[in-house]
């Protein structure tokens, strides 16, 4: 392939022509990108084996990492699933559509591929328009990793999809900047109690108002055998990362800033291009330094942040630098959990002050 096609597509009002014809190519076994409320998701229909395969190879991504299934409605659920667990009812009932990823034990029609050969399947309701309008004219569950590259950080505009996947997917619905811009929150609901397996946009505070016994997975090991299928999301060391190595600063907040002003004249006496993620708390000291700035807006105001972090990364590594350093948000409640596992896992290094 050589061209993809990119549709200019109102995300609020999605024109039926263009909807109807990037359901036709679902259904011809294409990939199309479109915009979820977290981030552009790769969609093909998930029932379609060949084009799920093609989806791996194009986005280069092993195989044992399993892809969400996204379903225009909970009705869908039972296309897919051995069972409807009551959990899970009560959780659509308060969360779908929205980013909330269940992990339920899955039938025999969804494809081990999708699963990466596990005997459970990771299915959400998004609730983005164009997102909602594609299913519906689909009519069938369309499986979607992230639309990036593996590796490289998700993409949340419709210029970061076609950074690394023109001429290798069929068509792209570029409905504007997504509005999260971190990707869904995954609960394993085949434990007892559900085990959060990776913090994302539904916060856990709001999870925990309908399930109070929700547990959070201990940070894993990086399991590095790819024969194994990953018993749940992102484990690999360098996941959502820019090109470029990044410093993360966590700890006392008094103490980040100075520690960011030295860490960026440290690199800058080895002749290093350096980048910052910076937040308004950085002084003009540090801006005054010779650096490529990428603004994420207040480090106190987790929606700005989480909206700016993907774009932010590829803007650094667009500027070429060479390391990049970054501070941890402020706080881990509601999305800032989201933000700081993200800058955690695009982390080559963390300095952590006392
Ligand atoms: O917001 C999102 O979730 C976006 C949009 C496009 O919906 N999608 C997304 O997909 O982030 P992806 O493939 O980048 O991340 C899905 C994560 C993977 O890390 C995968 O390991 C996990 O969900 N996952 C999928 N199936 C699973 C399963 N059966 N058990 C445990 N984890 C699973
Ligand atoms: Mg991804």
């Amino acid at each position: 392939m050589s061209r993809t096609e990119v549709i200019r597509v109102d995300p609020q009002q999605p024109n039926p022509d263009d909807i109807a014809r990037a359901a036709g190519c679902l259904r011809d076994g294409g990939l199309v990108a479109f915009p979820t409320e977290t981030v552009y998701g790769l969609g093909v229909q998930a029932f379609d084996r060949d084009a799920v395969q093609r989806l791996f190879l194009a986005k280069g991504r092993p195989a044992n990492d399993p892809l969400i299934v996204h379903i225009a409605s909970f009705d869908q659920l039972s296309s897919l699933v051995a069972e409807v667990p009551d959990v899970a009812r009560t959780l659509a009932a308060r969360f779908w559509p929205g980013p909330l990823t269940l992990v339920m034990r899955r039938n025999a029609a969804v494809p081990q591929e999708i699963t990466a050969g596990l005997d459970t399947v990771a299915i959400r309701v998004p609730s983005h328009p164009i997102a909602r309008a594609l299913l519906e004219a689909v009519g069938l569950p369309i499986a979607a990793p992230s639309a990036n590259l593996f590796s490289r950080p998700s993409p949340t505009r419709a210029a970061h999809v076609l950074d690394d996947l023109n001429g290798r997917i069929e068509m792209i619905l570029d409905g504007g900047p997504t509005e999260v811009g971190v990707e869904s929150t995954v609960v394993d609901i085949t434990a007892d109690p559900p085990v959060m397996l990776r913090p994302g946009a539904t916060s856990a505070e709001a999870l925990r108002s309908v399930i109070p016994r929700l547990r959070f997975r201990a940070r894993p090991a990086v399991s590095t055998d790819v024969n194994e299928p990953m018993a749940s999301p992102g484990l690999l060391s360098k996941h959502y990362a820019p090109r470029a190595p990044l410093t993360l600063y966590c700890g006392n907040p008094a103490r980040l800033g100075r520690a960011l002003i030295e860490g960026a004249r440290r690199a800058l006496s080895l002749d290093l291009r350096v980048g910052i993620l910076a937040t308004a708390e950085d002084t003009t000291e540090l801006r005054a330094l010779p650096v490529v700035i990428a603004e994420l807006g207040s480090s106190l105001d987790a929606r700005q942040v989480a909206a700016r972090l993907y774009a932010a990364l590829r803007e650094l590594d667009d500027q070429r630098v060479d390391v990049i350093l970054a501070r941890d948000v402020a706080s881990q409640d509601g999305l800032g959990r989201a933000i700081s596992d993200r800058l955690q896992r695009a982390a080559t290094e963390t300095v952590r002050m006392a």
